[in-house]
């Protein structure tokens, strides 16, 4: 197959490139690629070539709850948005709390995805908070464990968590100390209490969708004190605000939107490099879950399809940072941070890949949804650089 006219990123310079695909594997970049042999050839013009996305925070649902999303969906759903590896949170029903709850997800996973999947074992039973889970059992299967979904109240029992995943694996932290009425508070009076957990135990740590100032402050000292702790921003933190809600659950999430003046810190994080990592937090939920009124609508927002448009439209379209900070805080940063597999475009790499089309503005609409639920604050936005073909492993799975 090859992609023809498209852009390349390569030592910080786009350039013109066609890219041809062989099998798994990216097999040749060059400017003017004879397609006259009897390939399958993609018109790419003006559209920008990168490396699939790696979302290390994404809820596929299943098992539990498929009438929100499936892997076959939420996978379809990635792939729509030129993600082509995802890592699953695991608050579904059983969580993925033993060996045996990660084997059903694995046969799952090996039967309906579309792209890579790795699930996240949970760090408690069931994500409970009463008892650790199997974490030695799952230790040499997971890429990490967390939470989500749920604040961390057992410090001992976090502790404990860390002592045995410490040098081992990474715990994805979803910071929030019910105990505060503020919900402000709650995250960075979660994140100090648990650095200060990271500073003991020396255990490797990543803070999930940071939303707060003083939590990116905290973190940035960690960094400089010397701790292995990282951080995530999602798209719904860096563009949108508090203003914005207007008691519509399709703007409900936890943590919920905060002030200006903390969606600047968290675009400041990110250029500052405190926060390293973009991820969605897609948290499918049910139309009808999503009509009830604000206060009784679930948390969460679906993400995967619109994480690479917002970005490319709102920090790279207006300048504030070029495409390749980009493929770092949406490919390299979670991959390297997790231990992920990941490509770039380069001969002999698999090519797994993501089109953009940069120079066409589109508008959003609900029909346009793959994932199985359709709760987006972004419907009827008009961006740039939406995804039009996805390739995993040399195969096309998605094309607009
Ligand atoms: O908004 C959210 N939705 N935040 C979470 O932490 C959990 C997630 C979900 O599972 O729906
Ligand atoms: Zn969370
Ligand atoms: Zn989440």
């Amino acid at each position: 197959m090859i992609l023809k006219g498209g852009k390349i990123v390569k030592n910080g310079r786009v350039e013109k490139k066609d890219v041809r695909i062989s099998g798994k594997y990216i097999a040749e970049i060059g400017d003017n690629i004879d397609d006259s042999a009897n390939e399958s050839v993609y018109d790419v013009k003006g559209c920008l070539i990168i490396p699939g996305a790696v979302d290390v925070h994404g809820h596929l649902r299943e098992p539990g709850f498929e009438y929100k999303e499936t892997i076959a969906t939420g996978t379809y759903s990635a792939a729509a948005g030129g993600i082509t590896t995802v890592m699953a949170m695991p608050n579904t029903n059983p969580a993925v709390d033993s060996v045996e709850h990660y084997n059903d997800v694995k046969a799952r996973i090996e039967r309906d995805a579309v792209i890579s999947v790795y699930p996240f074992g949970a760090v408690t039973c069931g994500e409970k908070g009463i008892e650790l889970a199997d974490i030695e059992g799952l230790i040499n299967k997971v890429k990490g464990f967390s939470d989500d979904g749920a604040g961390f109240e057992n410090l001992k029992l976090l502790k404990r968590a860390m002592e045995l995943i410490k040098g081992k694996s990474i715990i994805a932290s979803h910071a929030e100390a019910k105990e505060y009425n503020d919900s402000r508070e709650a995250e960075y009076k979660a994140v100090e209490r648990e650095l200060a957990l990271v500073k003991e135990t020396g255990c490797k740590y990543h803070f999930c969708h940071i939303s707060c100032a003083e939590s990116f402050e905290l973190i940035e000292r960690a960094q400089k004190s010397g701790l292995d702790v990282t951080c995530e921003v999602t798209p719904h933190h860096l563009f949108m605000d508090e203003d914005m809600i207007k008691n519509n659950p399709n703007f409900k999430m936890a943590p919920p939107l905060r002030s200006r003046d903390d969606r600047e810190a968290t675009v400041n994080a990110l250029l500052k490099g405190v926060a390293t990592v973009i991820a969605t937090d897609h948290a499918p939920h049910s139309d009808e879950e999503k009509a009830r009124a604000y206060e009784d609508a679930p948390n969460g927002i679906i993400g995967f399809e619109t994480m690479l448009p917002l970005v490319y439209t709102k920090l790279i379209r207006t300048g504030v940072a070029d495409i390749s900070d980009m493929i770092n805080w949406c490919v390299i940063n979670p991959a390297e941070r997790f231990n992920l597999p990941y490509s770039t475009i380069d001969v002999g790499q698999i090519a797994d890949i993501a089109v953009l089309d940069i120079e066409r503005e589109r508008e959003y609409l609900r029909n346009d949804i793959v994932s199985k639920s359709h709760n987006s604050p972004y419907i009827s936005e008009k961006l740039f650089g939406f995804n039009k073909l996805t390739i995993k492993q040399g195969k096309v799975i998605y094309r607009y």
